[in-house]
């Protein structure tokens, strides 16, 4: 049994698993390196703000936390008490109350849960800091939700904290996580021009950058050999599809490789990927498959079949063509002209529940197929449900 495991450590592909190496992303790290460089070289003459804004999946969470682990590393090494805390405002419900009584918590582990009232939870932070002599970069992780429950004020008081003691050394530095930049603008304008000064943009990540991510994690998180290549890229693209989210990505990894593993395959297959795709992305499952035509019914049978049989990640539009012909046989039909094959193509491409690309690698226009989300089975099964109806 132990020779089957495919997945040698299962904590790598944890959503949460922070990777040593972030890739694609050096000048983002950057820019926060330069925004907070004074934490180290100046430490308490000024105090910064960045915004990280970027799609579900970027890489935000990521790169907030491998900033602060190197800041912190950085300032041990050079004798600083810098501390990097790391809060997400949605799960502490937008309270801003809950964040600093997490922040302080962190800070001082030991200290009595009613050692402070809300409305001096401010101070006593500063206050800690003082006692430290110590700074400290707030990362406010998903800052919607703080932004949706206080308004203004929370921002506002954290962005103001010095501005009694101006001659005081300034300790709390922010950096603001949002997917949506659209939430600033509830803020009052200073506060806005205040924060906005630093901003950090995370484009989609392309499929071929989902899929050296997907490989750097599949090495750490497999045994060798259990994840093809071609597999790789499968997951890639769907996750391009969806927006470049990576965290899609990690998602169907995990899940495929668990599939894998419960049914003691030696390796993963796309049907796998399948498996669990199906069960989030699936366009079949949101809006069935009625208000297609009867050959085009018989065109996506076909397709069904041949990743029924197959493991490859992708049919061409020949191997599709001709199984039709056999699934139009089979039922008395006369199978339609190659233009009108392709339009039937083109229309399922428009209901999501296939994908192509032109295959670069051959000569003419070949077609490339993708059966990304629903499994083959299923989408068999809910085609011949139809068939049989019409
Ligand atoms: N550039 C990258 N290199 C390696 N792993 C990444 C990268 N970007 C994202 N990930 C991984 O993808 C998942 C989602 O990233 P995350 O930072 O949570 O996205 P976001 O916060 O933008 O929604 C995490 O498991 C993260 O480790
Ligand atoms: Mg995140």
């Amino acid at each position: 049994m132990s020779d089957q495991r495919l997945i040698v450590d299962e904590g790598v592909l944890d959503i949460n698993y922070i990777p040593s190496n972030l890739l694609h992303r050096e000048a983002q790290l950057r820019s926060l390196r330069m925004i907070y460089d004074f934490m180290l070289s100046a430490p308490y003459e000024m105090s910064q703000r960045a915004i990280i804004v970027g799609g579900v999946g970027s890489g935000k969470t990521a790169l907030a936390r491998v900033f602060g682990r190197g800041l912190r590393d950085e300032a041990k090494r050079k004798r600083l008490r810098v501390e990097y805390v790391h809060v997400n405002c949605r799960e502490l419900r937008g309270s801003l109350f809950m964040v600093l009584r997490r922040v302080v918590k962190t800070l001082r582990p030991e200290f009595p849960e009613r050692g402070y009232a809300p409305n001096e939870l401010m101070e006593t932070l500063m206050q800690l800091l003082g006692e430290d002599n110590g700074q400290l970069l707030l990362c406010l992780d998903e800052v919607d939700a703080l932004i949706d429950t206080e308004g203004s004020d929370a921002l506002y008081q954290l962005t103001r904290v010095h501005e009694s003691q101006p001659d005081a050394p300034r300790r709390l530095s922010l950096l603001l996580i949002t997917k949506d930049r659209g939430v600033f603008e509830k803020l009052d304008r200073s506060t806005v021009s205040s924060l906005q000064r630093n901003l950090i943009e995370m484009p989609e990540y392309s499929a071929p950058q989902l899929g050296g991510i997907v490989a750097a994690r599949a090495e750490a998180a497999f045994r060798k050999g259990a994840i093809p290549l071609e597999v790789v890229d499968f997951i890639a693209e769907l996750a391009s599809s969806e927006n470049g989210d990576a965290r899609c990505a990690i998602d169907l990894l995990w899940g495929a490789g668990k599939r894998a593993e419960m049914e003691g395959a030696t390796q993963v297959k796309p049907e796998h990927v399948r498996q669990v795709s199906a069960g989030v992305l699936s366009p079949v499952k949101k809006e069935g498959l009625n208000h297609l035509s009867l050959h085009e019914r018989l065109t996506l049978l076909a397709i069904a079949r041949f990743f029924k049989t197959s493991t490859a990640p992708h049919a061409t539009t020949g191997e599709v063509e001709q199984l039709y012909r056999v699934a139009c046989e089979e039922r008395g039909e006369t199978p339609r002209a190659h233009t009108q094959f392709w339009k039937y193509l083109e229309n399922l491409k428009a209901t999501g529940i296939i994908t192509s690309k032109v295959d670069s690698g051959s000569q003419g226009r070949t077609q490339l197929i993708t059966l990304g989300k629903v499994t083959s089975e299923d989408l068999e099964r809910e085609v011949l449900k139809g068939v049989e109806q019409k």
